[in-house]
């Protein structure tokens, strides 16, 4: 977190980098899901919204071909010639500072393909309040806010679609992380008081009216400061059970299978592929459940599938941990409607959906039962379904 806002922290860094003003400012916000964990990649459906943490890009063009970066992640700027970026991307990544390789990669994206010549170099200074390793998508929020600019500045004329795939490519190919398109599609589509009722194979997205606000309810975020890392471990683990899943019951993603199907299922598969299954068959179905049971009877009317859909991944999915098992317990203990871990797993944040007159109580029985169990303290804050990327100046 910075102290002044992200879009002021911007500016100042652009002027100590370029010595002139920036021409423009864009932003684009963090993500919570609200639920439809680990289906993306399947093809499957995902309910997000987005929040009202956002990341700032200032850009001003230079008269070299060259694109320039620097972040308050890290203050020393990262340039590279734009003809570079195909040599670098993907295969030798590893030259680039981590936090670059977002925004450099979102450029190599948006140009890898076309005729470049026309694309004026840039200088880009990226201040963000998402919190980072919150599981928040910090990263969809860099890469949207830099594909928003350089798709205006370059004259691109790409839709939000194209510019969330751009963001895929980047922190599938230039970072490393086999992540779904989920986190780029929220930060792009984001509106204020909506979810992205996402189909994540076609990319249809509805805007659907949450209605939290006039039912009086909040979305407490728990924070566990447990981290999380996607380019390695656990979360590619997962995704390579569920393809070998998909293969096991010959179709091309888990999306193709139904509830029906599971019996079959755990015929075919061993104990552990088939858990993995039947979570993200479960998930997709509940998603679908959500968004119907939201628009038919209220936001108080999905408590029972958000807290199924953390039992499903603390039992069959098994990317829970116990802080997140503890956050959504008591959470649930204090009067929330439903609570679930939201995003990849392995560490980072809770979510509970609970009436705002219940948030002070509720964080103090939060903190008080971390506290007990020797856990570091976690963050726990709210958020608000907010508008996706944009030009801010
Ligand atoms: C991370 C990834 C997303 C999605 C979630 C799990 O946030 O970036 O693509 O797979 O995990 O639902």
């Amino acid at each position: 977190m910075t102290d002044t806002t992200p879009a002021a922290a911007a500016c100042a860094l652009f002027t100590a980098l370029a010595a002139a003003d920036p021409v423009g400012l864009w932003s684009a916000p963090g993500r919570v899901n609200l639920i439809g964990e680990h289906t993306d990649y399947n093809d499957g459906f995902v309910f997000p919204f987005a929040i009202g943490g956002r990341t700032v890009v200032a850009l001003g063009t230079r008269d070299d071909r060259r694109i320039r970066v620097v972040s308050t992640f890290d203050e020393v700027p990262v340039e590279v010639a734009l003809d570079d970026l195909d040599a670098l991307f993907p295969d030798r990544r590893d030259e680039i500072v981590e936090w670059a390789r977002y925004p450099l990669g979102v450029a190599w994206a948006l140009l890898s393909g076309r005729d470049a010549a026309d694309a004026v170099g840039v200088d880009l200074a990226i201040a963000s309040d998402v919190p980072v390793g919150a599981g928040l998508s910090s990263s969809a929020a860099i890469e949207g806010a830099t594909a928003s600019a350089l798709n205006d500045v370059w004259g691109l004329g790409l839709d939000r679609v194209a510019l969330a795939q751009a963001g895929r490519r980047a922190e599938n190919e230039a970072v490393g992380a086999p992540t779904g398109i989920m986190d780029q599609m929220a930060s792009m589509l984001g509106r204020a008081d909506a979810g992205i009722f996402l189909d994540c194979r076609s990319l249809d997205a509805e805007i659907v009216e949450l209605g939290f606000d006039t039912a009086g309810l909040d979305v407490l975020v728990v924070d566990t400061r447990v981290s999380h890392a996607h380019a390695t471990g656990g979360y590619g683990e997962r995704r390579a059970a569920c393809e070998r899943g998909a293969a096991i019951m010959g179709v091309g993603a888990l999306r193709d299978i139904a509830v029906g199907d599971l019996p079959r299922a755990q015929e075919l598969m061993d104990d552990v592929t088939f858990r993995r299954v039947r979570h993200v068959v479960t998930e997709n179905q509940r998603v679908r459940d959500a968004v119907r049971t939201l628009r038919e009877d209220g936001p108080r009317a999905i408590g029972g599938l958000l807290d199924a859909s953390h039992a499903s991944m603390r039992d069959d999915f098994e990317i829970s941990t116990p802080e997140l098992d503890l956050a959504v317990a008591v959470a649930r203990d204090a009067g929330a409607i439903g609570a679930r871990m939201t995003g990849g797993g392995f560490g980072g944040s809770a979510i509970a959906l609970i009436d705002r007159a219940l948030v002070p109580a509720t964080t103090a029985a939060i903190a008080a039962a971390f506290a007990d169990a020797g856990y570091g303290a976690p963050h726990i804050f709210t958020v608000h379904p907010s508008q996706g990327a944009r030009r801010d100046a």
